[in-house]
């Protein structure tokens, strides 16, 4: 696919790259695509209407699509739309509404189970199994699969909003949808139709000059950028009526004890149940 870049900056893209970041950030160009990323927010509150029929599996052409590492293609995605299926992982999230709203919900597994089967066919024990860098080989794999299928539906018109709390139990979720040893759920991905009664928004992200390093990591401008960031996150709460807190307290919070990881603390040994060798 090759869309001709629209020169020079034209008002669509001003308003995109400052509704992102808050701050004017200059774009080389514009197009369709570019406006699909910078407008991308997840989306909390859906109709219950159900999806077009082959909306899964147009979502998993875009996930297969995405580059997988030495093309193993080490994920798999179950698509849930059965209501007390559904139910039960929105228990297993911590009772995440969303996932009871939306007619579906893909959970996105780091599968190294099907190379096992393949290296069982041909009588080979795979050594390489074995080791973290394998797993995060799948997840890696998976997380670029899902983010395709996410651009896809938001093209679509569709909502998404990805659910890590599944992590909260992946030996929970393994159970419910019957995986097989070495396969571990590592998100799910609510897709819908939007409520447009409730609104959503871009919500802002960190100024490049704490993301983006040119050469080698420079922290210097990171004290500056972060409060500046601190000050439109505090701006963007205000505006959706939520509680004030800056993005560094939120953060702080997020990771402060091993209480707010949720059960996700003991991770590597639930992966271990599952069949994974974290060596
Ligand atoms: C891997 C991953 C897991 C997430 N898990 C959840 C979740 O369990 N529940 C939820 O409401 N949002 C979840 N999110 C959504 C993030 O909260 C959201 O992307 C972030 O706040 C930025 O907001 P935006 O997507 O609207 O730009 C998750 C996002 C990612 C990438």
């Amino acid at each position: 696919m090759n869309i001709p870049l629209t020169p020079p900056q034209p008002a669509e893209a001003v308003d995109a790259a400052s509704r992102r970041y808050r701050e004017p950030v200059p774009l080389a160009g514009w197009n369709p695509v570019l406006a699909s990323l910078l407008d991308h927010r997840s989306v909390r509150a859906y109709r219950p209407d159900p999806l077009a029929p082959g909306t899964v599996e147009t979502l998993v052409a875009a996930a297969s699509s995405a580059p997988t590492s030495s093309n193993i293609q080490a994920w798999s995605v179950v698509a849930v739309t059965d209501p007390d299926r559904r139910d039960r992982l929105a228990e297993i999230a911590g009772g995440q509404e969303h996932i009871r709203q939306a007619p579906l919900i893909l959970v996105w597994i780091a599968d190294l189970a099907r190379a096992e089967a393949v290296a069982d066919t041909a009588g080979v024990t795979l050594q390489g199994l074995d080791y973290t860098e394998t797993f995060l080989l799948a997840a890696i794999d998976a997380a670029l699969a899902a983010q395709n299928a996410l651009i896809a539906a938001e093209s679509l018109g569709l909502g998404t909003v990805y659910i890590g709390a599944l992590r909260n139990d992946p030996k929970a979720v393994a159970e419910l949808l019957n995986l097989p040893r070495r396969a571990a759920a590592v998100f799910g991905l609510v897709v819908g139709h939007p409520d447009r009664k409730v609104e959503t928004a871009v919500k802002p992200r960190l100024p490049q000059q704490a993301v983006l390093h040119h050469e080698t990591y420079s922290t210097a401008p990171l004290a500056e950028a972060i409060a500046r960031h601190d000050r439109a996150t505090e701006a963007f709460r205000a505006e959706q009526s939520l509680p004030p807190q800056s993005w560094s307290a939120l953060l702080v919070d997020r990771l402060r004890d091993v209480a707010a990881l949720k059960g996700r603390h003991k991770l590597r040994q639930t992966l271990e149940r599952l069949g994974f060798i974290l060596g």
